[in-house]
């Protein structure tokens, strides 16, 4: 037995070495941490246990016969964050460049068969040259195996993809599917095509960096969901995003420790809405004031930053909250705004998060742009997405609720729960000065004074239509309140809303607008 167990050691350590000491020097020097090292720093101390160390290829062609590849350039198992349950895989660049071929594949796909059998999150470290070129159709097919399981555990368990090196070709893919894709700056990239093929094809010039870096996909493509400076960070993020999630469909959000008295009223909350309609506030300022200690976990922070999206609690329960942002364009929806949403409060919905929508929105975007990026079928999203979730909704109109955008930020008639206004609060079908315009274009033009006959009518319509009492004269809101109550009567509702059942008619699968 002790020789065995020697054996045992000896073929364990050289797994354990990966690509060997030159490659991981050379991890090391790109800033970046071996596969191994990104597990231990996101689990818990000594909770890891790995599986499938012994899988080796079974590839022949290209010379792959002579060629070794420790843990077939992937470090899979799972262990513990924050003592609850994950699987995750880690893809090891110092061996074959992390390379995905048919074996490699397999220990993916068992991680992720393993994680919807038990339930519980999995996590999947991206650190690869892509398809393992020498494996042909079986790299491809591996692939392939992947998506359809991304598929498959969509809206089962929480599925997080980190990018901490290359992630090229069709291997973004993977991510794309996954809920939620958090990238490394400078080190971390996704692109369909490279640089190379990119300058031979188009001819432009770009860096990887440039053309799929954490900022690019943060900013501009809507990609990345969360970006770190360094990798620990990353990690770190990662344990807190989960400290929000269930660990599958069927199971609620932990529910967090918190001191934050629920009766806290706040009158300072009032003071933030400018007395101006039409001045900007900062809407992350009544976020902070009102969810439990000041603690807020935004998604795509960067990106289409009219709309804020993330995680914060209430009595120590997760709820999502998407909030329109004055500061950025009026708080206005549009293409990549609705977008952004839609997907969010889908996550929301599939996993038992309940929705908090603090409406302030100028309305839907004008432009030739919007309209022939088909603003249509992306606003229609937003629609689709509050219409379909079953989770508690409740909504907070702050200041300006006009036309559709009334409707889509999770009105009553979209099956909000429990609808709220501030006295801020104007709910109309447009503006005072549009509307004016329109209805009162006569009298106006007919006047001896158009110019002051204007400002009377849009005072008059002012007082009497943008207001939330005539949206409470018909039920649609469910009651005016004093913002300093913000926070009592949310949690007042969700306590109360707990116990919802709501169901929609038996389908296969309903067709949202894509
Ligand atoms: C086999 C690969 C590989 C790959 C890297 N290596 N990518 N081996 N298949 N796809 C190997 C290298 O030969 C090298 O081996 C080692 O990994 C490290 O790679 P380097 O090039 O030395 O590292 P670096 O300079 O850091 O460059 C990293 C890289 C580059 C940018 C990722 O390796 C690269 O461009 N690789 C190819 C990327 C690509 O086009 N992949 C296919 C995408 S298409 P040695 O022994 O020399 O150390 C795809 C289709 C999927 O993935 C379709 C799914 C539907």
């Amino acid at each position: 037995m002790e020789q065995k167990l020697k054996l045992l050691a000896e073929r364990k350590a050289k797994i354990t070495a990966g690509g060997g000491p030159k490659r991981v020097a050379a991890q090391h020097d790109k800033g970046k941490m071996t596969a191994r090292e990104r597990i231990e720093a996101l689990l818990d101390p000594g909770s890891f246990a790995e599986i499938d160390a012994f899988v080796e290829h079974r590839a022949v062609d290209l010379g792959m016969d002579k060629v070794e590849a420790p843990g077939e350039g992937v470090v899979i198992g799972y262990g513990t964050v924050n003592s609850r349950l994950v699987y995750l895989f880690a893809q090891d660049f110092t061996v074959i460049g992390g390379s995905l071929g048919e074996m490699h594949a397999a220990k993916i796909c068992k991680v992720m068969d393993m994680a919807v059998k038990v339930g519980c999150p999995c996590i999947g470290i991206n650190d690869s040259g892509g398809a393992r070129i020498q494996e042909g159709v079986d790299a491809l097919a591996g692939y392939g195996d992947i998506f359809y399981r991304n598929t498959l555990a969509s809206g089962v368990v929480p599925q997080i993809s980190v990018i901490m090196g290359p992630c090229a070709g069709g291997a973004v893919y993977s991510p794309a599917l996954t809920d939620f894709t958090v990238m490394v700056e400078k080190t971390g990239n996704m692109f369909i095509t490279g640089p190379q093929v990119i300058k031979a094809v188009t001819g432009e010039d770009v860096t990887a960096e440039g053309l799929g870096g954490a900022l690019v996909h943060s900013e501009l493509s809507g990609c990345a969901s969360l970006m770190f400076a360094s990798e620990q960070e990353t990690l770190e993020g990662i344990r807190k995003l989960l400290s929000y999630l269930p660990q599958n469909n069927v199971e609620d959000p932990p529910v967090a420790k918190t001191s934050d008295d629920p009766a806290r009223a706040d009158s300072g909350l009032a003071d933030i809405i400018p007395d101006s309609p039409n001045k900007p506030y900062e809407i992350r300022d009544v976020i902070k004031r009102v969810f439990d200690d000041g603690d807020f976990f935004e998604i795509q922070p960067l990106y289409a930053k009219n709309i804020v999206i993330g995680f914060a609690r209430l009595t120590g329960r997760t709820v999502g909250i998407v909030a329109n942002q004055p500061r950025n364009m009026a708080g206005v929806l549009d293409i990549n705004a609705s977008d952004k949403a839609s997907r969010f409060i889908r996550f929301c919905d599939a996993f038992n998060i309940p929705l908090v929508t603090l409406a302030d929105t100028a309305g839907y975007l004008p432009g030739v742009g919007q309209e022939h990026g088909g603003v249509i079928r992306h606003g229609a999203k937003l629609l689709y997405a509050y219409s379909e979730a079953t989770v508690p909704k409740m909504t907070v109109i702050i200041r300006k609720a006009y036309g559709g955008a009334y409707i889509a930020m999770c009105s009553r008639h979209l099956g909000a729960d429990q609808v709220f206004a501030w006295p801020s609060a104007e709910i109309a079908v447009m503006g005072p000065d549009g509307a004016a315009n329109i209805i009162f274009k006569k009298e106006i033009e007919e006047a001896s004074d158009p110019v002051a006959t204007r400002k009377e009518k849009i005072d008059e319509y002012k007082v009497n239509f943008a207001n939330p009492y005539k949206a409470a004269l018909r039920g649609y809101v469910d009651d005016v309140i004093d913002p300093a109550d913000t926070r009592k009567r949310l949690i007042s509702a969700l306590t109360m809303l707990l116990g919802k059942r709501e169901t929609r008619p038996a389908k296969k699968h309903g067709n949202i607008p894509v």
